[in-house]
Parts: structure tokens; C-alpha cells; sequence
């Protein structure tokens, strides 16, 4: 298994190309299944999800090409997804599958609307949490699904079709709202989704199928309504700029001292995340490049944060800003409100000297003046990058393993940072 190998105390500086986002192309390669016509997706990232994504979508029978890079193209450009699913094979997504990645789980929505059918594998269980499904599920009832669990397995049935409906969530849920605003696209009649997730990832979703012929108001807002349309078709769309990896290298940025431009970032994406940063003693100003991100000798200054859905602070941010709190003089509070037991990196930031108490929902940290390297696990997805955050303020070396997690979201990491002056490097094996 391959690792990351890091030699912390450099400054970053120079540009580092922000890709497209992986949680936006996830569920844009998803809606593909909505239509028999041609779907094309630029800027998608290269990422192991992406990968694992065509894999699935393949076993249901869609045809999936990829442009070819050519000489001379930027190495940083997103690819170019073809996308046709005009013969569905099998309305089946295998537990093999499904469990590898949670919102694989999300073609359940599109595969009923179309088909009239589908049988999904529950996903199971996640090292963040409990991360049930039944929000999705109540959703696709309202549209009149008829659902029922077997042996592991989601099996939807909408023989006729699906209908209009009112769709009120009781949480906030990314997932359940693309579930519910794709398959609400091919129902009849008018739906209803209140308290909708606002993500910028949702209207993504929502602005594509609006190119597809869906008919939809209100996406970015917490009620969308959708006029169900027959059938939806090709359209071309370019996947907005991930506002995941645009905090992480500002706060790596804001970690080491430095001057890094975040190229292409879009800063109305983060306006929480960034004004968090600007308290923490970061300068930020937007260009017409993307985000510059500064930091002098002042130091990092503590910050008081809660998690919360979009435009709230990201949980998928938590862990990066508590690993740039580790260093702050003084103490932080960090909350986290989504996810229930996402605080793993904790255990493994303070092998590296951080000095984190818990208290229940609560993270309190008491900023350090050093912290050392050490051998640390990457645990899932965001918290293996606060540990390459943590990694470049370190003295000496850290070495992070199980890497693939860091690989599902995030493209050509090391190569990003170490153009930017990081001593970083993979070590295959
Ligand atoms: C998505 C993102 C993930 C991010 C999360 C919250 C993708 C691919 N993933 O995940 O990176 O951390 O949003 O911003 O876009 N819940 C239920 N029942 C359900 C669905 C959700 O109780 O049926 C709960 C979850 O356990 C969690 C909360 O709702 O506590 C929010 O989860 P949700 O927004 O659905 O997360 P995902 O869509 O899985």
C-alpha cells in the first residue's frame, strides 16, 4: 500500500490548480441514468471515487468514454466524460459495489424514475458514522415507490411510474435531495422538496438537469419544485470547482506561512470557510485567478467553530481547521453537528504533538508551539488530509499511511504541494 511521506517546515508558495468536485460529479455522472440521449461532463477530476463511479455505472450498461490527453495539455485539466446510457442492462447495484462507495447508493433515484425498477444495495456501515438511507427512501414512498428491504437490498418498484409529490425532510441531506430532485425530474406533476439541501453541489446537479430539459426552481434555496417532465435529454456541462479542496490548501496555506493562489476557486463557495480563516489571522483575497491565500509570522489565531449545512462551516472541512488549530496560540472549540463520531483524526493528530480534549460533540484544542512527525493512519477521506496539513508544519517526518483514502478525493495531491515547495512524496509500495 502506498504512503505519503512528508518533511514539514516549508512555506508554500506559487499556484495550485483546484479541480473539479468530487461531490458534484458523483451525482452529475449519476444523472446520466436519467436519459437515453448523450450526457457530457467536463472538468471532471481524476479520483479513485470517479473510477470506482464508472465501474458501477458500467455494470448497469451505460458506455462511458474518456478523452484522451494530448501534448501539450494542461496536466492539471479536468477530463471530458462521455456519457450514454441509452440501454440500461441491469437495474441491479451489487453489494461489491455499493459498499465500496456510499453515494453509489444515489443511483436508486434515477434507475426507478426511468425504469420503474431498481434493486440497490443497502451501503452498510461508515467509519463517520451510521450514515443511514432513510430519508431517500421516504423520499421515493412520497413519489409512490413502493420499497422493500431484503436480504441487504433496497428493492424499489414504480410500475407506472412516479408522481408528484410534497417532500419534506426532517434533517438536511445532501444525498436525499439529489435522490429526491432526480427522480421528482421524470415523476408526473409537480414535487415539492422542502428543507432541501442548499449545497452549491445540489444547484450543480440541479443546472445540469435544467440543461437536460428537467424543469426546476429553486435549487440553492431550502424548497425546490420540480415540474416533472417524459423524458429528459443530451446536454454538455462543466463541473463546478471543489470547494473542498479549495479550504484544504487555503488552510495548509494559512498552516505553513506562505502565498499560495488557489487557481480557478470560486470564493462564493466558501464565503463561511474563508471568513473563518481571515479570523484564524490568514489574508484572502479574491482575483480573477481563483483565492490568494497569505499568511506572515503573526502566528495562528484561535477560532471558535460549529459544522453546519451549507452556508454554514462544511464538516467536510472540520478536520483540516483542526489541524490548523493544533498551532494556534490558544484555544479553539470545534463542534461538530452532521456526523456523529467524526473526530478519528484526534487520536492520530496527537502523535503528532497536537493537544485535543473531547467533550461529547465538542473538540477543544490547545494550540501547540511544535509538532513533531510520527507514523500516522489516514482513517477516511477528510481526515487523511488534515494529517498531511498537520504533516507540513511538523518537524521532521510524518509518514501517512493507508493513502488510498486521500486518493478517493483528492487529485495528484502530492505533486500540488510539492510545486508549491512542500517536501512531499508517495512511496509506492
Ligand atoms: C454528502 C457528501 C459528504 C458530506 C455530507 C454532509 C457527497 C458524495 N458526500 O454526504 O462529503 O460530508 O454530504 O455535507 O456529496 N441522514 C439520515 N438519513 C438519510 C440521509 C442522511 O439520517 O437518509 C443524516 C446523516 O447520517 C447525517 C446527515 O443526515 O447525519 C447529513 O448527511 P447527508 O447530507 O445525507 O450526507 P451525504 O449526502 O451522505
Amino acid at each position: 500500500m502506498d504512503k505519503i511521506r512528508i518533511v514539514g517546515g516549508n512555506e508554500l508558495k506559487g499556484t495550485i490548480p483546484i479541480s473539479g468536485a468530487k461531490n458534484a460529479a458523483l451525482p452529475l455522472m449519476i444523472a446520466s441514468l436519467l436519459t437515453e440521449e448523450k450526457l457530457i461532463l467536463e472538468n471532471v477530476p481524476r479520483l479513485a471515487d470517479v473510477a470506482l463511479l464508472q465501474r458501477i455505472l458500467g455494470n448497469h450498461g451505460v458506455d462511458i468514454t474518456t478523452n484522451g490527453k494530448r501534448n501539450g495539455d494542461d496536466p492539471y485539466a479536468g477530463q471530458t466524460l462521455e456519457i450514454d446510457a441509452r440501454v440500461i442492462v441491469d437495474t441491479i447495484a451489487p453489494y461489491e459495489l455499493v459498499s465500496k462507495m456510499r453515494a453509489s447508493f444515489w443511483v436508486v433515484g434515477p434507475l426507478l424514475a426511468r425504469m420503474g425498477v431498481a434493486k440497490v444495495s443497502l451501503p452498510g456501515g461508515c467509519a463517520i458514522g451510521t450514515r443511514p438511507v432513510d430519508f431517500h427512501l421516504d423520499a421515493l414512498r412520497a413519489l409512490g415507490a413502493d420499497i422493500e428491504i431484503d436480504a441487504g437490498y433496497v428493492l424499489a418498484k414504480a410500475p407506472r411510474g412516479l408522481t408528484g409529490a410534497r417532500i419534506v425532510f426532517p434533517k438536511v441531506s445532501v444525498g436525499a435531495t439529489h435522490t429526491a430532485l432526480m427522480a421528482a425530474a421524470l415523476a408526473r406533476g409537480e414535487s415539492v422538496i422542502e428543507n432541501a439541501a442548499r449545497e452549491p453541489e445540489v444547484v450543480d446537479v440541479a443546472d445540469c438537469l435544467i440543461k437536460m430539459g428537467a424543469r426546476i426552481e429553486g435549487a440553492g434555496t431550502s424548497t425546490i419544485r420540480i415540474e416533472g417532465v417524459p423524458r429528459l435529454k443530451a446536454a454538455r456541462h462543466a463541473v463546478l470547482p471543489d470547494r473542498i479542496e479549495t479550504g484544504t490548501y487555503a488552510m495548509a496555506t494559512a498552516m505553513t506561512g506562505g502565498d499560495v493562489m488557489l487557481a480557478g476557486a470560486r470564493p462564493d463557495l466558501l464565503e463561511d470557510a474563508l471568513e473563518t480563516l481571515r479570523h484564524a489571522g490568514a489574508e484572502i483575497d479574491a482575483t480573477n485567478e481563483g483565492i490568494r491565500v497569505r499568511r506572515n509570522g503573526a502566528g495562528i489565531l484561535p477560532v471558535e467553530v460549529s459544522t453546519a449545512p451549507y452556508p454554514g462551516f462544511p464538516t467536510d472541512l472540520q478536520a483540516q481547521l483542526m489541524a490548523l488549530m493544533t498551532k494556534a496560540k490558544g484555544r479553539s472549540r470545534i463542534t461538530e453537528t452532521i456526523f456523529e463520531n467524526r473526530f478519528m483524526h484526534v487520536q492520530e493528530l496527537a502523535r503528532l504533538g497536537a493537544r485535543i480534549q473531547l467533550d461529547g460533540d465538542t473538540a477543544v484544542v490547545e494550540g501547540v508551539e511544535r509538532l513533531t512527525g510520527a507514523p500516522v493512519m489516514a482513517t477516511d477521506l477528510r481526515a487523511s488530509v488534515s494529517l498531511v496539513i498537520a504533516g507540513l508544519a511538523a518537524e521532521g517526518e510524518t509518514m501517512v499511511q493507508r493513502v488510498y483514502h486521500l486518493d478517493r478525493g483528492f487529485e495528484k495531491l502530492e505533486e500540488k504541494l510539492s510545486r508549491c515547495g512542500a517536501e512531499i512524496e508517495r512511496i509506492s509500495g
